[in-house]
């Protein structure tokens, strides 16, 4: 303890330090040391922590990419129904990103120049809302910021089947309309959506018209839509984790109905096939009115004709 002591002081003719200055001193030098081990320990971890809590945020935004959005977009690899986001933290600004994941649908209605710019560029799909809590919107964008920094490696997807697996739009109209059922119980489209090509009444109204559908989102957009069902209303229902998803031959027969429908349903418009069933309709009328009608004549002129004879006796036929 002493030579310690001595080692440390300078030595001249500075007055010697008693053994219990010394061991005072080198107190002070160990708390101090070890405050400053606790000190730099402390600042590390909370380094740390602040590290690890954009990267379990970003993480879970990872998980909500993978569910919610790669039906319409890819990071990296090229646009989708959606365009790509790579690099979407640094071309949008936080604030607006994080509307738009928000309500994509109020930034539409409410006229945002971002906004509808991108809608006339997406060929006027409109993005849906996905009902996303607040916490999940940051969480996707610290995603993307993640990424764009380079601190996580953009999601690997599982690149479309080069060729797409041909369907059969007999099998597909079927499903439609529910005269086929599907494999795992859902309800015909039919019950939600009209579409050219199965008569004027057509379906329900709850969803869009689906004659465009096939123009709008192309053979591979349909693909990745009908397999990932990104749309809030039927994924309960067809989602991959819904109560009945779609298998992978009714999505190819359910593709190549709509785009047999979008075909068909070029040339003629609604318009023209209600004219048509207008003045089909008159025709029959006509017909039955004329039938009807002659029977109706001969029916009041019989009974006339035949008191006239009892009248009268027998009458020559001229
Ligand atoms: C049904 C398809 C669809 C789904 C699902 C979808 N998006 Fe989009 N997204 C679009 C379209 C289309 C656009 C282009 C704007 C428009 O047309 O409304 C877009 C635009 C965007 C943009 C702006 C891109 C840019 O270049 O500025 C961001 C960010 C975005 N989407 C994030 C998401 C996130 C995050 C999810 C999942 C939670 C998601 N989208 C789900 C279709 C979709
Ligand atoms: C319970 C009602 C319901 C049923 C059943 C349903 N849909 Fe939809 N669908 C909707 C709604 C609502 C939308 C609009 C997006 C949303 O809110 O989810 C939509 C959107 C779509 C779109 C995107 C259209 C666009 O222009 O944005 C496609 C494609 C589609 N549905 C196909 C189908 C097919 C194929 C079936 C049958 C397997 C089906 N839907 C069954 C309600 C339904």
């Amino acid at each position: 303890m002493k030579r310690v002591a001595e080692y440390c002081l300078p030595a001249g003719n500075m007055p010697m330090p008693s053994i219990s200055d010394s061991r005072f001193s080198f107190h002070t030098v160990g708390v101090k040391l070890l405050a400053l081990l606790l000190a730099t320990l402390l600042v590390v971890g909370m380094a740390q922590l602040a590290r690890a809590a954009p990267l379990a945020q970003a993480g879970e935004g990872e998980t909500l990419f993978k569910e919610k959005c790669v039906g319409c977009h890819t990071i990296g690899e090229g646009d989708k129904v959606g365009p790509d986001l790579q690099g979407v933290t640094t071309r949008q600004d936080r604030d607006w990103l994080l509307r738009w994941i928000g309500a994509p649908d109020q930034m539409l209605a409410t006229g945002d120049p971002i906004a509808t710019q991108l809608f006339e560029q997406y060929k006027q799909i409109a993005m849906p809302n996905l009902g996303l809590r607040q916490a999940q919107v940051e969480s996707l964008v610290a995603y993307f910021e993640a990424i764009d920094a380079g601190t996580i490696a953009p999601p690997v997807i599982e690149p479309a089947a080069a060729t797409l697996p041909q369907g059969d739009a007999t099998s597909g109209r079927e499903l439609f309309t529910g005269a086929a059922r599907f494999q795992n119980g859902g309800p015909p489209c039919m019950g939600c959506h009209s579409i050219g090509g199965i008569g004027a009444l057509g379906g329900g109204a709850l969803g869009p018209d689906l004659t465009p559908a096939f123009d709008k989102f192309g053979d591979a957009g349909l693909a990745s839509l009908l397999s990932t069902i990104p749309l809030p209303t039927m994924n309960p229902i067809f989602g991959p984790q819904g109560l009945s998803p779609l298998t992978p031959e009714e999505q190819a027969n359910l593709r190549a109905f709509l785009q047999q429908a979008a075909v068909a349903e070029r040339p003629t418009d609604a318009i023209v096939q209600l004219t048509l069933l207008a003045v089909g309709g008159m025709v029959v009328l006509l017909v039955l009115a004329q039938i009807f009608w002659r029977r109706r004549l001969t029916a009041v002129r019989q009974p006339l004709v035949g008191r006239a004879r009892l009248a009268s006796g027998p009458i020559s036929k001229t």
